[in-house]
């Protein structure tokens, strides 16, 4: 009888089946976690995946859908048991369609999100979904996480962005929902169940996505803030002064900052040493460059004479637009390269940011002595990036080993207290599997665990992840 990989091979072919030289593929971005595959399938198309979940299904053993495994919440690498075959979508890269009129794309899973946006751009659109990891991400994992990124304030996260679905289920059944429809209500909306469900209940093959007209003139300001009240009243500035033009609102701590001074000097952070906060902000403006610059001009104004900013320059070309914004994707680069840190990526009301922040630095401050945070993100979307770095020369396992659940308590306990959410846009996976049942309620729990029974009753879809089954 044939070995699953036997199996495997004789589906998508020999060299689409690996079992030597993985170690890219079951180690997780941040290297915090490393697991063991049975093998790596590579399938070219959504038939074969189907043949590959049904030979798996038959098999009884487990799969781990990966895109580009940038996911920071170790939901994408199998687990260290070598039996679970870790499907790669990688190979599925084509742009099925483009249609101009209806303002859709229908990609393949495994398109990488910047040659996406490349493909848009080339046929006049925008796809407006960004992110630090876009050279590698793809779009399944984009569409499995429900990524969120820097222009959801106004254009939303991937789940918003999103028409219709290919999926292979459980069962390696194929679902053709590849509808470019903005109206169909018609039952139970699948589509929205596969988003944002981290490959445990079907792997995404394609998907239509919605286009945007291109806006005719972006401009970048970077403006430094005194305070996160007083970012907080400059969003809501921002939003008065420049509407729908408001794409990006990004807020980032002096300590953030000079991590990306330290590792990226080259790069020249702007402003970051005579302030606590420095904010990014982005007015993408349907009329022309002179009326971008019109509002930009009338919003800082305000917001210096409301006190909210001290200090601001508007980027004067793309190359310095760009510039400011690959400061502010270096973050994550740089905190990495200090060293390894414990990871929040909450979201709270906006309105109740600036005391979250007030209070869980204090009781942090008073309970883990040194504690550098590292603290930004998408303030426009009420979502920080609220990150514990070991004190300088510490040794970061001894020092997770002695405070992560320490300060993981800390810091959830205090968005439980704020009405927030303990993963704003990453994703559960199997680092936040555990923290879930203490802030989720317990009727949505049960429902999504008798969801998880009924879309992959043998369990063989990423076990383990977002929920135990
Ligand atoms: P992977 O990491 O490969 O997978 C992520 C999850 O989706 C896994 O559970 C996997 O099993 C599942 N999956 C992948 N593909 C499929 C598929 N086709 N079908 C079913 N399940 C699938 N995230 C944000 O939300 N906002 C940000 O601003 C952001 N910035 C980042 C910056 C950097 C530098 C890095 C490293 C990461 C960042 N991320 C961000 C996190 C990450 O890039 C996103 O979660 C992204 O959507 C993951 O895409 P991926 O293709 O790498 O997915
Ligand atoms: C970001 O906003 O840069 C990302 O979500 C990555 C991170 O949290 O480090
Ligand atoms: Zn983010």
């Amino acid at each position: 009888m044939n070995t699953i990989i036997e199996t495997l091979q004789q589906l998508v072919g020999n060299p689409h089946v690996l079992t030597e030289d993985l170690d890219h593929y079951v180690t997780d971005w941040r290297k915090r976690a490393k697991g063991k595959a049975l093998c790596v399938v590579r399938p070219g198309t959504t038939a074969e995946v189907a043949a590959v979940v049904r030979a798996c299904g038959a098999a009884g053993v487990s799969i781990v859908p990966q895109g580009g495994n940038t996911g920071l919440v170790v939901g994408s690498i199998p687990d260290d048991s070598g039996t679970q075959v870790l499907l790669s979508l990688q190979r599925m890269n084509a742009v099925r369609a483009i249609d101009g009129q209806n303002l859709t794309i229908t990609v393949e899973a495994g398109c990488v999100l910047q040659n996406l946006q490349t493909a848009a751009e080339e046929a006049g659109f925008l796809f407006p979904l960004s992110l630090g990891s876009e050279g590698s991400c793809t779009i399944g994992g984009n569409l499995s996480t429900n990524a969120g990124g820097t222009q959801v304030v106004r254009y939303g996260n991937t789940r918003e962005l999103c028409l219709g679905l290919e999926v292979v289920t459980a069962e390696g059944d194929i679902l053709n929902g590849l509808v470019g429809l903005r109206k169909d209500n018609t039952g139970y909306d699948l589509r929205d169940v596969f988003i944002g469900a981290e490959g445990t209940l079907g792997i995404i093959t394609a998907a239509t996505m919605k286009l945007y007209p291109m806006p005719a003139a972006t401009l970048t300001a970077w403006a430094a803030v005194p305070g996160m009240t007083e970012a907080v009243a400059f969003l809501g500035l921002a939003h008065r002064y420049l509407g729908a033009g408001l794409t990006g609102f990004e807020v980032m701590n002096q300590f953030s900052l000079s991590l990306v001074d330290k590792h990226y000097p080259q790069l020249r952070v702007p402003l970051w040493k005579e302030t606590p906060w420095c904010v990014l902000l982005e007015n993408a403006d349907s009329e022309s460059e002179q009326h971008a610059r019109e509002r930009f001009e009338a919003l800082l104004e305000a917001a210096m004479e409301a006190g909210c900013v001290t200090d601001a320059v508007v980027a004067g070309s793309m190359a310095q637009a760009r510039n400011l914004w690959h400061i502010r994707e270096s973050i994550t680069l740089a905190q990495a390269e200090e060293g390894l840190n414990i990871k929040h990526d909450i979201s709270i009301p906006i309105s109740s940011i600036p005391e979250f922040v007030q209070v869980t630095d204090a009781e942090l401050a008073a309970n883990i002595p040194g504690a550098r945070f590292v603290d930004f993100g998408h303030l426009g979307d009420g979502n920080l990036h609220y990150n514990v770095q070991a004190p300088e020369g510490e040794d970061f396992k001894a020092f997770q080993n002695q405070y992560e659940d320490r300060i993981n308590d800390i810091v959830y306990q205090s968005v439980q207290r704020y009405g927030g959410s303990i993963s704003a846009e990453h994703g559960v996976g199997e680092l936040k599997v555990d923290r879930l049942p203490e802030h989720k309620d317990p009727v949505a729990l049960d429902l999504m665990r008798r969801m998880k029974r009924a879309f992959d009753p043998r369990n063989t879809l990423n076990p383990g992840r977002v929920i135990r089954a």
